[in-house]
């Protein structure tokens, strides 16, 4: 059986570089599961973000709300898919896409949005 060789591939270590990241931004979240922590500021701040400008062709959220039109994706389905990570939604956040209006979100409300899509992720 061969074993990944963490020193050949750097993605390796971007992987748990993330791994641990998750795992570290859980406990605060456990830690602070009544206050507001930066993070969860920025989560809501993505929340009004999206309902605003995204929820027209999104469903926004898990609680199964139905978006106008079905062609986006949810983004709860979009938070579960395996490849969906941090660096995945800000890259596709950054790049202008055709199905897409062109909103100009600046580097902080990218951030929330992403923040916010990925504490919709249920794995
Ligand atoms: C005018 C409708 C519309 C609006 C508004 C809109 N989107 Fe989308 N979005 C789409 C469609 C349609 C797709 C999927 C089809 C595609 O990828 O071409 C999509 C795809 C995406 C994806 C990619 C999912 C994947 O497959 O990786 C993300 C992430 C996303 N949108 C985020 C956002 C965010 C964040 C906002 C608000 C700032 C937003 N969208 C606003 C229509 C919209």
């Amino acid at each position: 059986m061969s074993r990944p060789n963490l020193h050949r591939n750097p993605w390796l270590h971007v992987g748990a570089a993330l791994l641990l990241a998750l795992a570290a931004m859980l406990l605060i979240r456990l830690h602070y599961a009544n206050g507001a922590t930066p993070a969860d500021q920025s989560v809501q701040a993505g929340r009004k973000l999206a309902e605003s400008w995204c929820s027209p062709c999104h469903a926004i959220d898990a609680s199964g709300a139905r978006a106008q039109t079905r062609t986006a994706p949810d983004f709860a389905a979009v938070a579960n898919m395996p490849s969906t990570t941090e660096l995945s939604l800000k890259v596709f956040l950054q790049s202008s896409h055709p199905t897409m209006p062109n909103v100009i979100l600046t580097p902080e409300q990218r951030g929330d949005l992403v923040n916010y899509i990925l504490s919709l992720r249920q794995i």
